[in-house]
């Protein structure tokens, strides 16, 4: 089969809005690859961090981003190594997240990521996660859904993530830097985070997880 009939389905929006859940789902259920690509960012924002390079500096960050050395553990299940170190859960710290926005708002690192995105797509399909999955990295993609949330319901969602991990959280905060990535994503010139023009835009604000999954599976299954 060749990699452009190969069917991605993309799943973008802000962080919070629940877009990792129901992509793993839908894959799940579908029997896909999952491309979750906000690792693919976080990653390179913790190996800028581990290098010392400064965010000024491009050509280096996609000379990173090119040479990352990236392993996901067959044995624990979201388990992801950078240079053979577990780095799971440092990924998924406010500052993991912050880093990635920065180099997501680079484009040459965007440019050197864009091939190992695409090489997640294989038989029998892909869901992709992420900002630009539809508007870039799979325009020809069958289905395109774009989540969106409140800030405040998604601030709320990750204060409660947080509290139940037994990491100690502030709301104001969480709603500041929310915020500040939300404008960094959406206003950067390089792929920023728009729907795409085809996309089904749904509002998961009021919506409870089971919710938003069954009104996605039922477009993923108008769509293949
Ligand atoms: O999906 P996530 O919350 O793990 O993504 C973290 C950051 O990575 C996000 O704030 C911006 C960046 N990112 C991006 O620029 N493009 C993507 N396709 C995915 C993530």
């Amino acid at each position: 089969m060749k990699t452009k009939t190969v069917p991605v389905i993309a799943v973008d929006g802000p962080s919070g809005t629940g877009k990792g859940t129901v992509a793993a789902r839908v894959a799940q259920v579908l029997n896909f690859h999952l491309l979750d690509s906000g690792v693919l960012y976080r990653l390179l924002g913790i190996a800028v961090l581990k290098a010392g390079i400064g965010l000024d500096n491009g050509q280096a960050v996609a000379g990173l981003a090119k040479g990352l050395n990236i392993s996901f553990s067959s044995a624990k299940l979201g388990t992801v190594l950078l240079d053979g170190e577990d780095v799971s859960l440092q990924i998924r710290t406010e500052e993991g997240s912050n880093m990635a926005s920065r180099v997501g708002a680079i484009p040459e690192a965007r440019s050197a990521l864009l091939e190992r995105q695409l090489d997640f797509r294989k038989p029998p399909g892909l869901v992709a996660d992420g900002r630009d999955m539809g508007t870039v990295v799979f325009r020809d993609a069958v289905l395109k859904i774009f989540l969106t949330a409140s800030l405040e319901e998604r601030a709320q969602r990750r204060y409660k993530q947080l509290i139940d991990k037994g990491i100690d959280a502030k709301m104001s905060i969480l709603l500041q830097e929310l915020s500040e990535r939300d404008a960094r994503d959406s206003e950067r010139k390089a792929s920023p985070m728009i729907p795409a023009a085809d996309a089904f835009v749904l509002d998961t604000t009021d919506l409870a997880e089971s919710e938003v999954a069954s009104q996605v599976m039922q477009l993923v299954r108008n769509a293949l």
